[in-house]
């Protein structure tokens, strides 16, 4: 019988575990799984438990978006204000949530390799949140937790550009130090490394790496400043009510921030919020896009907002005009996006990778012309103005790409010499 060793990327997107046969020494499978879960209001198909992953989304849209639906559940990892949840009275620390998705890949898994393999190196981002010692051992903790509690007994962690650039290593003729730059959903990751085919599946690395960090930017930030920007004032962001006799307030922003960001999505289920919403619709002169606010947040709309939302960023790395759609429930979105325009909405977290990039760069020491190429992978590196900003900052760097969803899991995959070390 085979040994294997399973390379797991739990990703706050899409989580991918890379099947390695130890004794082919090659991935014989790849398996990936958006990272959602859904807890649907009642028993569905006779169980309760959790769905997860694609079947998430349809199970969701069947209950008729009632129940829980959880997405970017890795960015509540580092945050200590996130002990537990209640749902259908049961408690699910992050630990418990994250778990949810590990189990479900290694169960799929298993089924392939016919055994119950304990085995994996897993993958975290350089730094789970912004440079803070404390929240980053905490998500730490809070992972290795669950990877246990997914059946994980003989496990290695690896930073996940480093997985990203040993699969990159793969496809290689001649040695070379490269920045690997990983932008995902929620995290930008990079790290300069020697790279060299040769080695390739050898023992000690620890020479070649270079440098590594990261920063709390990508995909999910994008998505939110367009939410804040382009989606608000269609839930009433501008909307004014009547503080007192004659007086007209705009309502508070802070309801927006509510609506833009996964992490208080998720678990935005106040009841005084709720009422204050009332409150302030009822003093707006019941506000017509006030009211979609409303709705929002009563149909668990969120999930498919967002979606609309990625759906034009994903159509603007192809093309310099796309719409912005979305309709239901009286709440109508049909407006024309340029590049420029969405280039516009991201440029501050584009300001933001850059300058961290630059600090990065002076940091290690690192000369551009020291840089002999460039290997970028993660759904956001197909953004333009990411594109953009590495194309302007490397002009004479080869700039490759890679399998964009899975190098992370296949370089993990390939990190069994952790092992031995
Ligand atoms: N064609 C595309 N153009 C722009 N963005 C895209 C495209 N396809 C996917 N994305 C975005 O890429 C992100 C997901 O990328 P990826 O799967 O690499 O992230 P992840 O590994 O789950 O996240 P992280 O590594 O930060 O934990 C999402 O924000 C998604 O909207
Ligand atoms: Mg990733």
């Amino acid at each position: 019988m085979s040994n294997f060793l399973y390379g797991l990327d739990f990703g706050t997107t899409n989580s991918v575990l890379c099947i390695y046969d130890e004794d082919k020494e090659a991935i014989i499978e790849t398996i990936r799984v958006p990272s959602l879960i859904y807890f649907p209001a009642h028993s569905f198909s006779g169980s309760d438990d959790p769905v997860i992953g694609e079947k998430a989304i349809s199970a969701y849209l069947e209950e008729e978006m009632q129940g829980r639906f959880i997405k970017s559940v890795k960015q509540i990892l580092s945050r200590p204000s996130f002990t537990e949840t209640r749902i259908n009275g049961r408690r699910y620390n992050a630990s418990d949530l994250v778990a949810l998705i590990l189990k479900d890949l290694k169960r799929k898994a298993d089924a392939i390799t016919g055994v119950d393999c304990r085995k994996a190196v897993v993958g975290r981002p350089v730094f789970f949140d912004d440079d803070n010692a404390a929240k980053d051992s905490l998500a730490q903790t809070r992972l290795s937790k669950a990877v246990a509690m997914a059946g994980f007994s003989d496990v290695r962690f690896q930073f996940e550009p480093i997985g990203a650039a040993f699969a990159y290593e793969r496809t290689i003729k001649k040695r070379e130090k490269v920045l690997v730059a990983d932008l995902g959903g929620g995290t930008t990751d990079f790290t300069f490394l020697e790279l060299d085919p040769k080695k390739a599946g050898s023992t000690d690395r620890r020479n070649d790496m270079i440098a590594s960090g990261g920063i709390y930017i990508g995909g999910d930030s994008f998505d939110s400043s367009f939410m804040w920007t382009k989606g608000t004032p269609y839930f009433g962001k501008d909307t004014l009510y009547e503080a007192t006799p004659g007086k007209l307030l705009k309502v508070p922003m802070s309801l927006f921030e509510n609506i833009c960001t996964w992490d208080k999505m998720n678990f935005f289920n106040s009841l005084k919020i709720r009422r204050s919403m009332e409150e302030y619709y009822h003093y707006s002169k019941n506000d017509r896009k006030f009211r979609n606010l409303l709705t929002l947040v009563d149909h668990n709309l969120g999930y498919a907002v967002f979606k609309s939302i990625e759906k034009t960023k994903i159509g603007l790395s192809e093309a310099d005009t796309f719409p912005f759609q979305y309709s239901n429930m009286g709440i109508e979105i049909d407006e024309k996006i340029t590049l420029d325009d969405y280039n516009k909405v991201v440029q501050k977290d584009i300001a933001k990778i850059s300058s961290y990039l630059d600090q990065f760069l002076k940091t290690y020491n690192i000369a551009t012309a020291e840089i002999d190429s460039l290997f970028l992978t993660g759904g956001s590196s197909m953004v333009k103005a990411v594109q953009t900003l590495f194309q302007t900052k490397f002009p004479d760097c080869t700039i490759h790409t890679g399998d964009n969803f899975i190098s992370v899991a296949e370089g993990l995959a390939y990190s069994g010499y952790l092992f031995k070390e």
